[in-house]
Formats: C-alpha cells, sequence, structure tokens
C-alpha cells in the first residue's frame, strides 16, 4: 500500500486537523492537498444505523450543540454544524457519513478508518463499515484501527485484505496491547501513543513484523526523533510541517 513511500508514513490525523474542522470534508480535501500520504479518521454509527465521521462519543466540542451521537439519528446529526466552532470561514461543514468521505477521497489516499464505538461496544459497526468499504472497493486501500481487539478480529473476518493495526492506550494503560499487539497473527501494525515509543519498543515490534504507527504527533523535535528511531509512521494534524522536517517539501 505504501510500496513508494518514505518513512515515516504522514497520516494526516483527522484530516489536517491543524488547518481545518476535524474529521470533516475540508480537513480531508486539505490533507490531500498538502499532499499527506494517508488520512485517519474515526467512524462510529448514527442512531439509526449509519456509520458517520466523528472522534467524541457526544456532539458537544466540535459542533457546540449537546447530544450523544449513539442517540441522534442521521438527518439530526446534519443539521449540525461541525466547522464554525474551529473558524467561521468553515461555517456549514456537516458531520460527514463515511460514504461521502469516500466519495470525496476515497480513491486518492489511503485511510485509516479508526473503529470507535468505544460507548457501544456491542454494535453492529464493524459489519456496516466493512460493507461501505465493500460497495466503493477500497479493501486494499485501508487500514483498520481501534482500541478494541475484538473490532479487528470482526474487521479481519470480514475484510482479510484490508490491513490492521492495534491502537494501544498511552502510559500503564496501554501496557498490555502494546504487549499482544507484537505477538497476534490479527495486526499489522501497533499503534502507541508518542510518549511510549522508544526504540526498544519499535525494534521489538520489528522483530515481531509488526509495523509502528505512532500518535498523535505534532512536535518537530519528537517527530526527528521518532524517525531516527525507524518507527514506520506518524499522525500528525500538520501533515505540512511532517514534510517540511522530513525534507519532502512543503
Ligand atoms: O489513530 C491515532 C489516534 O487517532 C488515536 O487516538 O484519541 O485520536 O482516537 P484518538
Amino acid at each position: 500500500m505504501f510500496a513508494n513511500v518514505p518513512r515515516p508514513i504522514i497520516f494526516a490525523h483527522r484530516g489536517a486537523s491543524a488547518y481545518a474542522p476535524e474529521n470533516t470534508l475540508a480537513s480531508f480535501k486539505m490533507a490531500v492537498e498538502q499532499r499527506a500520504d494517508a488520512i485517519e479518521l474515526d467512524v462510529k454509527l448514527s442512531a439509526d444505523g449509519v456509520p458517520v465521521v466523528i472522534h467524541d462519543p457526544t456532539t458537544d466540542r466540535t459542533t457546540g450543540a449537546p447530544g450523544r451521537v449513539a442517540d441522534l439519528p442521521l438527518a439530526a446529526l446534519r443539521e449540525l454544524d461541525a466547522g464554525r466552532r474551529f473558524d467561521e470561514k468553515f461555517s456549514g461543514e456537516r458531520i460527514p457519513t463515511l460514504d461521502e468521505v469516500f466519495e470525496t477521497v476515497g480513491g486518492k489516499l489511503p485511510i485509516n478508518v479508526e473503529l470507535t464505538n468505544y460507548s457501544t461496544p456491542t454494535d453492529d459497526l464493524v459489519e456496516r463499515v466493512a460493507a461501505v468499504v465493500k460497495k466503493y472497493n477500497l479493501q486494499d486501500k485501508i487500514i483498520f484501527s481501534s482500541f478494541l481487539p475484538a473490532n479487528l478480529e470482526t474487521a479481519a473476518r470480514l475484510l482479510p485484505d484490508a490491513r490492521r493495526g492495534l491502537l494501544a492506550s498511552y502510559l500503564w494503560k496501554g501496557r498490555e496491547a502494546r504487549k499482544q499487539g507484537g505477538q497476534s497473527d490479527v495486526y499489522h501494525s501497533l499503534n502507541p501513543f508518542y510518549l511510549d515509543a522508544w526504540p526498544g519498543l519499535v525494534r521489538r515490534l520489528h522483530r515481531q513484523n509488526k509495523q509502528v504507527f505512532v500518535y498523535t504527533v505534532n512536535n518537530p523535535l519528537v517527530m526527528r526523533m521518532l524517525k531516527a528511531w525507524g518507527v514506520d509512521g506518524i499522525f500528525t494534524d500538520d501533515p505540512l510541517l511532517a514534510r517540511r522536517v522530513y525534507g519532502r517539501g512543503a
């Protein structure tokens, strides 16, 4: 998937979210313009079972309107403004559906789809997302990630051709995942928090034939350090900065 991409691979975290409201079509289009190597986004289900792209379990922070995504049908979510809080010039941006994102940028860059049903882990998010991926025939351009191993096991069964990365929570909370991530055949990568990435971890995971994708890296010094340690990819809000730091032009 990233055969000709220099390492580390630059994933635009929630799109180019330093420049445009996170997880909106504007931020994904900007990631393409800024020549990120890939896009990262967060998906969960609306109350009527539509895969929608939003990070938090609630709409409060990004739209200013209180509510739980799992309680709101798509029509209600679509009324919210996902851009204005970031900057007035983005007012009118909507919470996109996964369908819309694939239609807009699906063929352009690989997409890391984080399965974020953390507050509704028994729903059928993975099945519904897999159906959308199949509809757009993007199996070989998708990486699934999640903090929930069960999501990735389901993804492996439904879409064996898509790649999978286990997210490890930070510090002591992520210890088990950092261990398991290297051992299980379900995962192609382990995705640690940047403070947990260190040369010994990278070496061990590479010995275990796993890639290491680190989140969320916005500091140039940390970007340089991670490259020196041989990490395979970083998630950053600022793909433009990452390209500059890695000598890949603006
Ligand atoms: O996938 C990397 C990163 O997005 C994981 O953390 O909290 O942004 O979902 P979070």
